[in-house]
């Protein structure tokens, strides 16, 4: 039994699309914990089945927005504030990339593909910070969602690694922006998860599969494990971190071979 009380507090979780999101495992530890939390999805697309997994939740609500656009990035903001005034949290946990660009040789990808990439899974962390830290009137806490290959080559995640070596140096720089305003900023780096972005990797069965048999721990991290760690900080007892990369990945960022 984990015991964190995040009553009062109040913030938004960015990537909700169904049951195995990695959002989800998030919003429900924040949503236990007490919180109230806005849950925004991408589109009219995941609407009604993100609504069945807030059911029973009374204080979850939802928010459409869509990152490539900025009015609707301003739409969703405007309606934040006046539904909570202030907020202490925000998780971002989105990535996209055009899936022929997750296969294939690096060198092949498109300017238009990479454009993409870098727009939807790393420049909307910028944005979406500029935006909600106009409501973190009393510090707050921002999380993203990296991973390794942001550091070394992961075959097939090709523009991505591209994207998440990006997203983690914005981690840095806007940690070091926000700090003097009591507001964090970290990224969790997860081990491979089964999640419907992850099903667009090539070769991402393998991947999993190396990845439990190298790690220390001999085995693939939770769903669960992943939101212990976002909600660990996301709370007052990480208010010392910020600007970390902290993996969640059985310790499978040590091994050398
Ligand atoms: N699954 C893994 O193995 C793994 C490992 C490490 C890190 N991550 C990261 O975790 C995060 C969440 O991914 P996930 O694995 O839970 O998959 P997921 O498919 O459940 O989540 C990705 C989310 O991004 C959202 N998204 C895409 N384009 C968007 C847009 N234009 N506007 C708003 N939202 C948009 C999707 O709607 C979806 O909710 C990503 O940043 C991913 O890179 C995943």
């Amino acid at each position: 039994m984990i015991n964190i009380d995040l009553n009062g507090k109040k913030g938004i979780v960015f990537g909700v699309a169904n049951h195995r999101s990695i959002a989800w495992a998030i919003s429900q530890k924040l949503l236990d914990a007490g919180a109230d939390v806005t849950i925004a999805y991408q589109n009219e697309r995941f609407k009604s089945g993100v609504e069945k997994l807030i059911d029973g939740y009374s204080n979850a609500s939802l928010e459409e927005c869509d990152v490539s656009s900025d009015d609707s990035i301003t739409d969703l903001f405007s309606n934040l504030k006046d539904k909570y005034q202030n907020i202490d949290f925000l998780v971002h946990s989105i990535a996209f990339a055009p899936r022929e660009d997750l296969a294939g040789d690096f060198s092949e990808t498109s300017r238009e593909s990479f454009n993409i990439a870098l727009e939807i899974s790393s420049f909307s962390l910028i944005s979406l910070v500029n935006n909600a830290t106009k409501l973190m009137k009393n510090g707050g806490s921002i999380l993203a969602l990296t991973f390794q290959a942001s550091q070394s080559v992961y075959p097939g995640y090709n523009v991505m690694g591209v994207a998440k070596a990006a997203l983690e140096n914005e981690v840095k720089q806007l940690a070091a922006e926000y700090g003097s305003r009591e507001i964090r900023v970290n990224a969790l780096s997860p081990g491979p998860m089964d999640t419907l972005a992850a099903r667009g990797i090539h070769g991402f069965i393998d991947m999993k599969k190396i990845h439990a048999e190298k790690a220390p721990l001999k085995r693939n991290i939770t769903h669960d494990e992943v939101g212990n760690a976002a909600l660990f900080l996301c709370s007052d007892l990480s208010t010392g971190i910020t600007g970390t990369i902290l993996p969640v990945d059985a310790g499978y960022h040590i091994m050398a071979v």
